[in-house]
């Protein structure tokens, strides 16, 4: 991956300009060359043996749609800034709700996750003004600091040891009224949990409070949300129409290049929110304009043109974009199931394809040294992995073998994103669990890989 970046640095350049059959001048040359360099500062995002934060090298049909519209740069604000990918990004955006089972509302692309939440719980503060937004211990830490952004009370709710939203915290909670909105989350980024969002949906009827689902992670998984294998549980999949607002992130399990996030309204009245005057930018009469109703101005438009070209490609459905999405799913139940064979438990069976590996250990400090252990031996053999934090009460109650000695525990995190993890399964295992072993095992992933 490394090497293919030089050798792809003058090709880049050379199509990308100076035009006319004139080469690049050698101070442009020797820039992107630099550059080619400076990236050699990197994990191997693309490789099985990576398998820590959630990100993943854009699938080549959205890395070169973007580049190619790159060549215009559109901005998606004004419809004369970007006509063509305006459009796109209408068609694309249809293509991703309606494959989450979500009805026509309001929706369109967004610069991240965090800005797609950001309107959601924006329009949430303005229809409930005053009233509490409430969320649970595991969903995204930006949830509380974007309701400080919004001017909306934020208070957090507990979850149960698995990483779901609590409901009984939940019921009592609204019970005692005051709540305006409730955070909900398919695929949270612990450990990957699904809420249990039929009983949520629930609640929030009985109570007349909003439910907004944070499926940045999750909710392309509702491509295999459908009683086949490999898949992941229907049923929170298919309450997500009975939102108020839903987000995903095509920048994560969509295989786009960052800069891709997505909010949908099932209200398209709450337009009404978003309208603005702009003396200088909506001089066209072809309206309405997507900035109207977007609260970033400047947006690419080769976001957009990435995601059409993608679910043109592979279209979002099992046998397209899903098969993406089987093959990470399968790849977590396998390593899960591999880890299980060499005794090593996870702290949940993954819900989706993040899988958290526990440590063999009877404390909870002595898991947080193995873990910090086997992620130094793990690195060496060319191996990625994340951390997560977790209360160890929490650990204790799902695996009753694990005293509480300190108050959290570390533990190993993997996100197994890439269809590449299927076959590598089996063998991150053994690594694994060597690794987390006394050290006497470890570097076989190496020996293993360099027969
Ligand atoms: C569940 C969830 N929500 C929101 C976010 C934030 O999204 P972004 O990083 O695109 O801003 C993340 C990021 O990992 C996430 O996992």
């Amino acid at each position: 991956v490394r090497a293919g970046l030089r050798e792809r640095a003058p090709l880049l350049l050379a199509l990308a300009g100076p035009g006319g059959g004139a080469p690049p001048p050698p101070a442009w040359a020797e820039a992107l060359e630099a550059l080619a360099g400076r990236l050699d500062d990197t994990y191997p995002f693309g490789e099985p043996g990576y398998a820590g934060q959630m990100l993943q090298p854009p699938h080549p049909v959205a890395w070169a749609a973007y580049a190619l519209t790159m060549l215009l740069n559109p901005n998606n604000h004004a419809l004369d800034g970007g006509p063509a990918t305006s459009r796109l990004e209408a068609e694309a955006v249809a293509a991703v709700t309606a494959a989450l089972g979500l009805p026509a509302g309001l929706a369109h692309l967004t610069s991240s996750g965090t800005v797609a939440n950001m309107e959601a719980l924006w329009v949430a503060r303005r229809v409930h003004p005053g009233a509490a937004v409430v969320s649970g211990a595991d969903a995204h830490y930006t949830h509380a600091r974007i309701c400080e952004v919004v001017g909306a009370r934020h208070e957090a709710l507990p979850s149960a040891p698995d990483g779901r939203l609590d409901l009984d915290a939940l019921a009592g909670r609204l019970a005692a009224g005051g709540v305006g909105t409730v955070v909900a989350t398919l695929g949270t980024t612990g450990l990957g949990a699904l809420d249990d969002l039929p009983a949520i949906a629930g609640l929030c009827a009985a109570h007349g409070a909003r439910l907004h689902v944070d499926a940045a992670y999750g909710g392309f998984f509702a491509l295999i949300a459908d009683g086949r294998e490999p898949g992941v549980a229907p049923a929170p999949f298919r309450a997500l129409a009975r939102a108020d607002s839903v987000v995903v992130d095509p920048h994560k399990h969509g295989l786009q290049p960052y800069g891709c996030g997505c909010v949908w309204f099932a209200d398209a009245e709450v337009a009404a929110h978003y309208v603005h005057d702009s003396p200088y930018t909506y001089f066209t009469d072809a309206g309405p304009h997507p900035g109207q109703v977007t609260l970033e101005c400047s947006r690419a438009g080769a976001a957009a043109a990435a995601l059409w070209a993608t679910l043109r490609a592979l279209p979002p459905d099992r046998e397209g974009l899903g098969a993406h999405l089987a093959a990470a799913r399968a790849a977590a139940l396998r390593l899960t199931e591999a880890l299980a064979a060499l005794q090593v438990p996870v702290v949940v069976p993954p819900a989706l394809d993040i899988v958290c590996p526990l440590a063999p250990a009877g404390r909870a400090s002595e898991v947080s040294a193995r873990t910090a252990a086997a992620v130094t031996r793990l690195a060496a053999e060319g191996i990625h992995v994340a951390t997560l934090r977790l209360d160890a009460a929490r650990l204790q109650a799902l695996h009753p073998g694990v005293v509480a000695d300190v108050p959290e525990a570390v533990v190993l995190r993997m996100c197994l994103m890439k269809e590449a993890h299927l076959a590598a399964a089996p063998a991150l295992a053994e690594a694994v669990a060597e690794a987390l072993g006394d050290g006497s095992r470890a570097g076989g992933y190496r020996r293993r890989a360099s027969k």
